[in-house]
């Protein structure tokens, strides 16, 4: 093989442009509820206003004076349906139309009419009459319940433990004991929270934005107690998920069983302060973190304790001390985590769900430490920095965290920083310059998919994958094109559709390993029943070599050795069949055997992070400039540098973006994002995008990704570390560590709006 080769633009690791990029900016991509439908009926949901109490009748009367109003369904049409099971399929156990009412917003009531308008017209002359009930909306509220995290959830039996750290602590030189707090989120996906339900006979299709569309089949089939096999679930554009679409929420059970009803097509489309509680959002946290370390810098404890926001029956919790006790050599760790109930809907996985709050409270607590010590907060990360995990003993896999540092900091140029809180000034700008560690656990899980080559050269690629924002159709299309030596337009790719054999859940940024995992196992197969052929013939110029001197380029099998080669084509046709198709399963070392058998059943495992034999994670390194009007505290970002190393990138172009996305999303968090609730009323208030805030273009500013190369095959066959939810992990911490170097001042509450500026 010659090393100087250039390499072609199509191949893995190549910027390829996303396949899909412009489907959605013509409008040609189809969403869910783009799905043209013959004769469907419109569905409009009614939801709770109280967020406690009963729900003790409803007066449909002149709801169903509505011109085009079919049918009102109501909890009596509802209790056919079996109840989803948290923490399986389901997002929420919350999931009966009455007469408990559990949280506000909750679904009672689905309106079914001719137009949307004439759905949703009759669903606001729906007049519920409630018992209602105080409740408890959040920290400080009345009525709350707390109860140890290991004590009530299955995931999070145990938590990162070593040694003594309460004497550790008590031991140290230095000591920061501080509390930091992160907002309720919601993640407010551009696409709505659309369902749509076919039935033909006993068969029932669904249409809905989903990143697991085998999860979502089963859990349906469990809630309407019918067979799995009699359901088919597609989702080939998703507009956004970051968690919101991993779990079954209550709507889809009941969208089928109205088309059921109906005998038609029945689609819903709800609206945007209705996703706010008929799925899920990130959960409010408060965070204790002590820290301890000699003169030096070397740490010696470390103690974090979290509480986070829960509804009255699940569960939900995410525990990101099992991320955050691994970052650095912190000597003794004593973790513990709570689940605060309260009348709430079911919170859920949001982009980066544990560690975004957990490292925000850590990264933040570093920089103080830093302060304290009167040390670089830079080579107080390098001091602590270790191959070897401090809690479990085990290597890393890899570990790039200090080569991110000293890359964005050469680029934001760190150097020139004067350390003294305020004394960096332009004007009335007061000017502050910080740095956090981003990190994400490594996921890889067990995959399936069926390749075929055909004898023309065009390959088909199906495995029901999930199209998030991840590139998933591009990057394997590359992955086939390069083992396969066909053009990358030569591949057709095809995710989203319980049709095709099942992948994991597009969550926990596992389905660039996972998926290129199974693809690449079944690219081989084909090449090696290919090469077979090609080699065992009596005849031809490949007669005779070895399979493993031949490689397959531009449509041709070539032998690496003595440049001899021959047309594909040629030896399909002395094979005598017009095509080849393999069918492979990709089982990660640590997880079982039956996660195949699962997969098909809609439970999806993965593992990584500091499960397996290494401590496997993707790190990165964020620098953050703010300035803070010295009158009105006006706070903006105008530059941001951020330096990651993910493994092998199968695509830098759709790598850069995701590293973009991210930390847009972390300047969100840092500064814009929050949900605000009624403290008397346990309600949202602002569940709308003129009062939700996200950063718009004049926002932000300067962004710069610099992609650290790094090589790891422990992680997975493919080398891929999932970069998804990587980069807006830290970046809140960054800015908050920012603000305080330009004005003295800490914030420990996201988000930091000028008010908490006002000193
Ligand atoms: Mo991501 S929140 O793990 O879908």
């Amino acid at each position: 093989m010659n090393a100087a080769a250039p390499q072609p633009k199509e191949n893995m690791g190549a910027p390829a442009p996303r396949y899909d990029a412009r489907l959605k900016v013509t409008g040609e991509a189809r969403y869910s509820a783009d799905v043209p439908m013959t004769n469907p009926a419109f569905a409009f949901l009614v939801t709770s206003s109280i967020a406690k109490g009963k729900l003790v009748s409803l007066d449909l009367a002149e709801a169903r004076t509505v011109p085009g109003v079919i049918d009102i369904l109501t909890q009596d049409d509802a209790s056919v349906l079996h109840g989803g099971k948290f923490g399986q399929d389901a997002a929420t156990s919350i999931d009966q139309l009455g007469p408990e009412i559990a949280h506000d917003g909750q679904i009672i009531a689905l309106v079914l009419a001719d137009s949307y308008e004439a759905a949703r017209e009759a669903a606001y002359k729906v007049h519920a009459n409630y018992a209602p009930a105080p409740a408890s909306a959040t920290f400080g509220s009345d009525g709350l319940k707390v109860e140890d995290a290991t004590k009530v959830s299955a995931r999070h039996r145990e938590l990162p433990h070593k040694g003594d750290a309460e004497a550790a602590l008590a031991a140290a030189d230095v000591v920061i004991d501080a509390e930091y707090g992160t907002p309720t989120q919601h993640h407010n996906p551009l696409e709505l929270f659309s369902t749509t339900c076919v039935w033909e006979g006993d068969k029932l299709t669904i249409y809905e934005p989903s990143q697991f569309v085998y999860g979502l089949k089963n859990g349906v089939a469990q809630r309407l107690g019918i067979d799995a096999d009699n359901i088919r679930v597609v989702s080939h554009f998703v507009g956004g998920a970051f968690g919101s679409r991993g779990s079954m929420t209550p709507r889809t059970a009941l969208i089928a069983l109205a088309a059921r009803k109906l005998n038609r097509p029945v689609k819903l489309v709800p609206t945007r302060d209705q996703g706010f509680t008929i799925a899920t959002y990130r959960a409010e946290t408060h965070h204790r973190v002590r820290l301890g370390a000699r003169r030096d810098g070397k740490m010696v404890g470390y103690s974090h304790e979290g509480w986070e926001v829960s509804s009255r029956p699940d569960a939900y919790v995410v525990a990101g001390v099992k991320e955050s006790a691994h970052l650095y050599g912190f000597g003794d760790v004593a973790t513990k985590v709570n689940i605060v109930r309260a009348d709430r809907n079911t919170p859920g996985f949001m982009r980066s769900p544990p560690v975004v709050p957990y490292i925000f409270a850590l990264e933040s607590a570093v920089d103080e430490l830093a302060i304290k010590l009167a040390m670089d907060p830079v080579e107080l990360r390098r001091v602590n920095d270790t191959m070897v995990d401090g809690v479990t003993g085990k290597r890393w896999s890899s570990r790039s965290l200090m080569k991110c540092y000293d890359q964005a900091a050469e680029a934001f140029g760190w150097k020139q920083r004067d350390s003294r809180p305020g004394s960096m000034r332009d004007g009335d700008w007061l000017i502050g310059w910080g740095c956090a560690t981003a990190v994400y656990p490594t996921h890889v899980g067990a995959a399936t998919a069926r390749v075929r080559l055909r004898s023309d050269g065009t390959v088909r690629v199906q495995t029901a994958a999930h199209e998030i924002g991840n590139g998933v159709y591009t990057v394997l299309a590359q992955l086939a094109a390069e083992r396969l030596g066909v053009p990358l337009a030569s591949v057709t790719v095809e995710v989203g559709d319980t049709n095709v054999p099942p992948a994991p859940v597009a969550g926990g940024s596992n389905t660039t390993a996972s998926t290129c995992s199974v693809v690449l196992k079944a690219c081989d197969a084909i090449r090696d029943k290919l090469f077979r052929v090609a080699s065992t013939a009596n005849e031809g110029p490949l007669a005779g070599h070895f399979i493993t001197e031949i490689d397959l380029r531009d449509g041709r099998l070539v032998t690496l050795h003595d440049a001899k080669s021959e047309p594909m084509a040629d030896v399909f046709k002395r094979a005598g069949v017009s095509a080849i198709e393999e069918y492979a399963e990709f089982v990660p070392p640590g997880v079982k055997p039956e996660a195949v058998a699962d997969l098909y059943k809609g439970r999806s495992t993965q593992t990584g992070g500091p499960e397996g034999e290494y401590i496997m994670y993707a790190l990165g390194a964020e620098f953050v400039e703010v300035r803070v009007h010295a009158l009105t505290r006006e706070i903006r970002v105008p530059r941001i540098v951020g330096a990651f190393a993910g493994g092998r990138l199968m695509n830098t172009r759709t790598a850069r973006s995701q590293f973009v996305g991210g930390m847009v999303w972390g300047i969100s968090s840092a500064l814009h994002e929050a949900t605000e609730i009624d403290r008397e009323r346990a309600r949202y208030i602002n569940d709308n995008f003129a009062d939700y805030l996200v950063p718009v273009n004049a926002d932000i500013q300067q962004l710069e990704v610099i992609l650290v190369p790094e090589h790891d095959d422990i992680v997975n066959p493919a080398g891929v570390k999932g970069i998804g939810e990587l980069a807006n992990v830290g970046t809140a911490a960054a800015v908050a560590n920012a603000v305080y170097h330009a004005t003295g001042i800490r914030v420990r509450e996201l988000p930091i709006r000028l008010e908490k500026l006002l000193a």
